[in-house]
């Protein structure tokens, strides 16, 4: 995270001696990254955080990348998949994956988890395409909402609680490196500048802090190296007192996003929203189009010689594309040039502008569909610019 911040009780100093009531020591922990040298955030427990009762057998959590799926065009339908599972980890279906990212769907049935969920593996983006609710970490208490960008980095152990009411649907990235703010909206000491579609003031930590001092069993299910570890406790994980730091969830909502506009159509790095290790993620939001006289709102052909570009519309009708749905996954690859569906750049000219909502994720490397993902592919969509 680009910004400092604490809640709870903290000593001073740090890894000096911090009294509990009783007068035992809080457990101090320092959640760091990148071998001492990244981000960071110090933690006090009441009880030792290495207080294991039972550790499970280990489960496979993976996903296979279809392989001989082909150079294709896609479009993955998802609208249709009301429930897709029975709790959050079960309900997730990853659509797409390489060794850099994964990503995929969650809409599960159950709206509260009855262990808490840790992935070791990497950090994760949630954008919550419908639902409310609360994430419980040890950094306290998020509430988020539609729209949300969710933040939450590797081994921050946590659990949602989602409300009962509406609809659930949550988009999933999983990230093999950290996911951040973009470097060119930063100064140099990390302040987003001037130019930067959002700024500290639309992010969102944690609020409160939430702190459970029950002693009991409690099941966090790590997720390392593609698997379930099934760790039991001997106290709620959430058992901190006080933390300060960079380190930490957030929230940034989409609608806080602020659009850069131009007289000629703009390239989608005016949308970057976050970036990582061999993707980017960008936003498009509300906006107007392009004001130069003979504009084309459209956008043009174009061949991204060294990337995949994968689209997921949330809201709002999308000019350039038909037979797209909310919910529809697009993924345009490299090797071959996309562009807007026959008819719809001349019906493009002369709009103002748009109230399309949709979250972009563009690999460095070849991204595969999923076995998983192949139970949605549109088997039309290759072949939808013969005129
Ligand atoms: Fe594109």
């Amino acid at each position: 995270m680009a910004y400092y911040h604490r809640l709870g009780n903290i000593p001073p100093k740090r890894h000096t001696q911090f009294r509990q009531p009783d007068g035992s020591l809080y457990k101090e922990e320092l959640v760091s990254s990148k071998g001492f040298s990244g981000i960071y955030s110090n933690l006090y427990h009441i009880h030792n955080p290495n207080n294991v009762l039972s550790i499970g057998e280990p489960t496979p959590y993976n996903w296979e990348p279809a392989k001989e799926y082909g150079l294709k065009q896609t479009h993955l339908k998802t609208a249709g998949v009301q429930t897709t599972g029975k709790d959050y980890l079960s309900a997730r279906k990853i659509l797409m994956m390489n060794s850099d990212c994964m990503m995929g769907i969650c809409a599960p049935e159950e709206r509260k988890m009855d262990h808490f969920f840790k992935n070791a593996d990497g950090d994760e983006l949630i954008y919550v395409h419908d639902g409310e609710g609360v994430l419980y970490s040890q950094f306290g208490k998020l509430e988020v909402r539609q729209g949300d960008y969710i933040v939450i980095p590797r081994t921050t152990i946590y659990r949602f609680e989602w409300k009962e009411e509406g609809p659930l649907r949550l988009l999933i990235i999983e990230s093999h490196g950290p996911i951040e703010t973009v470097k060119r909206y930063r100064n140099e000491v990390g302040q987003l500048l001037e130019h930067s579609p959002y700024c500290e003031r639309d992010i969102r930590p944690p609020g409160a802090l939430h702190t459970e001092k029950e002693k009991g069993e409690f099941l966090v299910k790590i997720k390392k190296g593609g698997m379930l570890h099934p760790y039991t406790y001997g106290h709620s994980p959430l058992d901190i007192v006080g933390w300060d730091g960079y380190l930490y969830p957030y929230a940034l909502s989409i609608h806080d996003f602020e659009p850069i506009t131009g007289r000629i159509h703009q390239p989608p790095p005016v949308h970057q929203t976050f970036q990582a290790w061999g993707f980017v993620i960008c936003s498009f939001v509300p906006r107007l189009f392009d004001y130069h006289p003979l504009a084309i709102p459209a956008p043009y052909n174009h061949s991204n010689i060294d990337s995949d570009e994968v689209l997921y519309y949330a809201e709002g009708e999308f000019m350039s594309r038909k037979g797209i749905d909310r919910g529809s996954f697009t993924i345009h690859t490299g090797g071959l040039p996309h562009g807007p569906h026959p008819g719809t750049v001349e019906k493009s000219i002369g709009a103002k502008e748009t109230e399309e909502l949709a979250v972009m994720l563009d690999t460095f490397k070849p991204l595969f569909v999923t076995t998983e993902g192949l139970n949605f592919v549109d088997p039309a969509y290759p072949m939808s610019w013969k005129e």
